[in-house]
């Protein structure tokens, strides 16, 4: 049985202070997510995250946007894994459509930082999802499963089951336009289809979460679906009330 998992994607948005008051106001909510056997956290900037891991719920996940994957050196703006370790933080989105277009993240380059990231005992959050044109064309599957082929590329099946997976189909994001619970639940469950491929049974095991343009009021359709697992939230995760609503829309 694959635990339910919400993640708030908060992109750049929050300044320290906003970022600590969300924190402050995490702890009744996650106790809540707690005792329905929900994991939930939140994803703040770089300079956010030690003020969120100082005052949340001890048990809110917090996760990094990105890092780099090596350990240190001359690459100028880059944050290091052993850095994100020390602050406490354990999970990192990697490969999310917005990075991938704007600053050149490729999956192969995500491959990369999987690996670094497991070998750190870390959590990857690899986001894939396709363009409205790939949507439009009828090319979704064929643009996921490379996607995961090269994002996956080398890892044992020990340590794909480690790895979260979040299907964002870019058209959908922060457009309002969510994609049905049956698009999303089709192209989820063929994702499943292809890790069963690479890695036999332990794709059971391997979260896959929905993304774009989740809200309280539609989180609830896509959980009664039988591969989603969650969902990675971006604007709906913002306030502390709606995040509230999204676990207790989650749970229900
Ligand atoms: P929205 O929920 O704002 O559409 O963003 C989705 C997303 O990109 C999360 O990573």
């Amino acid at each position: 049985m694959r635990k339910k998992l919400l993640l708030g994607n908060w992109k750049m948005n929050k300044t320290p202070s906003e970022a600590k008051a969300f924190a402050c106001a995490s702890h009744e909510m996650v106790d809540f997510a707690v005792k329905h056997n929900i994991d939930c956290g939140v994803a703040p900037t770089f300079v956010c995250l030690a003020t969120v891991l100082e005052n949340r719920n001890p048990n809110l996940i917090v996760a990094a946007q990105n890092c780099n994957e090596h350990d240190h050196g001359a690459f100028t703006g880059e944050i290091s894994i052993p850095m994100l370790k020390e602050v406490g933080v354990s999970w990192v989105i990697l490969g999310h459509s917005e990075r991938r277009e704007y600053n050149g993240e490729t999956s192969e380059k995500c491959n990369e930082k999987i690996k670094a990231l497991l070998a750190n005992d870390m959590t990857p959050v690899y986001c894939c999802g396709e363009s409205l044109a790939t949507y439009e064309a009828g090319k979704t599957k064929a643009f996921v499963e490379e996607q995961i082929k090269v994002g996956f590329a080398g890892l044992s099946p020990e340590e794909a089951k480690k790895v979260v997976i979040a299907y964002e189909p870019i058209w959908a994001i922060g457009t309002g336009k969510s994609a049905t619970k049956e698009t999303a639940e089709d192209t989820i469950a063929f994702i499943r289809g292809v890790l069963k491929g690479l890695f036999g049974e332990v794709s059971e095991e391997i979260r896959i979460l929905y993304g774009g343009s989740v809200k309280p009021e539609n989180i609830a359709a896509y959980m009664s679906e039988k591969d989603i697992d969650g969902a990675l939230v971006g604007g709906a995760s913002l306030e502390p009330t709606s995040f509230k609503a999204l676990i207790e829309n989650l749970a229900a």
